[in-house]
């Protein structure tokens, strides 16, 4: 039996540009999702979804990975749990920490020797086939922690800053949402190209802040980023309502992060202004979340012998 771990994360810069090949930052957080993998006869996956077999309706990427790892090494069945404290459909990395989490369980099960880039990009395969279209940015985290500049994997310093999340508790799709962004694309090519420029060009910017500790720019910059996801049609008005009643309560600065259309967004902050801007993501009707960014990526926590 194997239990390994994998982080969620936020998008700092770039979320849905970076669909497009344009630069992101995104950091993995101290919210984890574990799966543990036991050889078995059959094959069963149990989660705080249900308890099914291969299903690729209601555990999709799960029973991906599992279809995948056949392809590279044969065995009769497995059984499969989750646990997480990622909130689902959130916007917090949930789909890549648990594919990536179940990959490296059966990596180390079935002793694979997948590095971490293989494990990254065979998490990679596992979105794209379930969402049809995803960047690496999402696995690439969840696998190896840590701050990180996409597109050229560019590892930063973690945030020393308060980091606040507000969840909507709306769920939302990443895969009908970057469908929405793709269709607005093509219905006005010559302002969302440019929207989505302009947003690659934020983690450049970002990234010099970032490693001054300058977290009152990017504060800015983030709110910047949020006004120009909202003109790609991706907030909504439970968001809205959390950004702005966070940056009231003294946030350096506040964004979606994800695909959006519900879900989540964050706050940094001085640490003095924590516990306000939890409290302000409550009073508006979010459930907030304490935590940090993490050098912690994919991890296998215990292995036993013989099962
Ligand atoms: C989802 O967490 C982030 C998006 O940019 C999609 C992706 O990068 O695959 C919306």
């Amino acid at each position: 039996m194997v239990i390994c771990s994998a982080p969620g994360k936020i998008y700092l810069f770039g979320e849905h540009a970076v669909v497009y090949g344009k630069d992101a930052i995104c950091c993995a957080i101290d919210l984890r999702t574990w799966v543990t993998a036991t050889k078995s006869s059959g094959t069963t996956i149990l989660s705080s979804l249900g308890v099914t077999g291969l299903d690729f309706d209601i555990h999709p990427y799960i029973s991906t990975v599992v279809e995948e790892m056949r392809k590279l090494v044969s065995f009769t069945g497995i059984a499969i749990k989750v646990d997480s404290n990622i909130p689902v459909g959130s916007g917090l990395g949930s789909s890549a920490a648990v594919t990536v989490a179940t990959i490296g369980a059966l990596n180390s099960l079935f002793e694979c020797n997948l590095t971490h880039n293989d494990i990254a990009k065979l998490g990679h395969k596992v979105e794209m086939k379930v969402q049809n279209n995803a960047s690496l940015t999402d696995t690439y985290v969840s696998t190896h922690g840590g701050v990180i500049k996409m597109s050229n994997c560019k590892k930063l310093p973690l945030i020393e800053c308060g980091v606040v999340i507000g969840n909507t508790n709306k769920l939302s799709s990443t895969k009908e949402i970057v469908n929405d962004v793709s269709m607005l694309r093509l219905e006005y090519p010559q302002l969302i190209d440019q929207i989505i420029n302009i947003i690659g060009e934020l983690p450049n910017i970002g990234e010099k802040h970032l490693e001054k500790k300058n977290y009152g720019a990017i504060g800015e910059l983030m709110n910047i980023n949020h006004g120009l996801l909202d003109s790609l049609g991706v907030n909504v008005k439970e968001l809205s309502n959390l950004v702005y009643a966070t940056r009231s309560a003294g946030a350096y600065g506040s964004k979606t992060t994800g695909a959006g259309g519900g879900g989540c967004m964050f706050s940094l902050t001085s640490k003095d202004h924590v516990d306000n801007i939890s409290k302000a993501i409550i009073a508006n009707g979010g459930d907030s979340l304490i935590t940090n960014t993490t050098n912690c990526g994919v991890n296998v926590e215990s292995k036993y012998e013989n099962c």
